[in-house]
């Protein structure tokens, strides 16, 4: 990823906690997270992918401090947020990114698959916002971002597990707002559309279609995350909390598509 085109000079020596670096739009977005000047403490699986990236993208190990958690493990978890509050230092902001989609018909997807995506896409979020609570509450800018998806609005087959889970992100983000009103701690949610990662391996016919699905005619990417994450993280959106922030290009519903009202509108001339 380029140099960001902008910069939240009130980022600068903050510190960000961030989940899912190893992968997708966490990992895009890392150089651009630091060159706003923040400090992240990552928490991902696989320290020795950590570290090699870490190592790719040239970070100084004082200002990426990485920490091997399955957010899977309720108890690794539990250490993770222990780890941050007792030995990170100060926290200003998270980023809850990590999250998991496995497809699955309603039949076969068990009780053992409904815990395990609700305990890596929300329960995983509770226990590390509860843990660094009292550090946001010490920041001049205490920030919390929750990642959601367009696929909770629009529900999506096979993705019910992962749909009800972010659904469940963004009720967590207007009652936390309002639970801590007066701390200084804002709470918003980032709920990106079709982003292009890596994971994803669509053919140029699928692509399009995500293209035309949009009203804004390009495939996204982790930039158009990146710059609404650092806007929410700086003190330039202090008025702005328990709020849900939808990036996806303006996805059009079918029959709101200009192709079909361009029809009506000529049927009705
Ligand atoms: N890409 C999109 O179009 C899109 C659309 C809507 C919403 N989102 C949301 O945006 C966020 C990022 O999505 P993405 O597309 O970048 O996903 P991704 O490519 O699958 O990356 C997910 C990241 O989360 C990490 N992760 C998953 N399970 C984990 C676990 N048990 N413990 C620790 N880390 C774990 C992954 O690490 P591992 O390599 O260890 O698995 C990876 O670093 C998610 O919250 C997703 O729901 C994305």
């Amino acid at each position: 990823m380029d140099k960001p085109a902008f910069q939240f000079l009130d980022l600068r020596g903050k510190t960000l906690l961030l989940t899912g670096m190893t992968r997708g739009i966490g990992r895009a977005m890392l150089p651009g997270l630091l060159a706003q000047g923040l400090r992240v403490l990552a928490v991902s699986r696989g320290i020795a992918a950590m570290e090699a990236i870490r190592e790719e993208i040239g970070a100084d190990p004082s200002r990426l401090i990485l920490r091997d958690c399955d957010l899977g493990d309720p108890d690794a978890v539990e250490s993770t947020g222990r780890w941050l509050l007792e030995e990170t230092g100060p926290i200003d902001g998270v980023l809850h990114n990590a999250a998991i989609d496995p497809r699955k018909t309603m039949e076969d997807g068990d009780q053992a698959h409904w815990l395990n995506v609700f305990q890596v896409n929300l329960f995983s979020a509770v226990s590390l916002t509860r843990h660094i609570l009292p550090r946001l509450r010490e920041s001049t800018q205490g920030r919390i971002i929750f990642t959601g998806s367009v696929v909770f609005e629009l529900g999506t087959a096979f993705l019910t597990t992962y749909a009800a889970s972010k659904g469940a992100v963004v009720g967590l983000t207007h009652s936390l707002a309002h639970e801590l009103k007066g701390s200084g701690i804002t709470v918003n949610c980032v709920a990106p559309g079709a982003i292009e990662v890596e994971k994803e391996n669509l053919n140029e016919e699928l692509n399009q279609k995500v293209i035309d699905w949009q009203s804004i005619p390009r495939r996204l990417n982790a930039n158009d995350i990146l710059a609404p994450v650092c806007f929410l993280l700086s003190g330039a959106s202090g008025g702005i909390t328990a709020q849900t922030l939808t990036v996806d290009g303006g996805l059009i519903h079918p029959i709101a598509d200009g192709v079909v009202q361009g029809r009506w509108l000529e049927e009705e001339k």
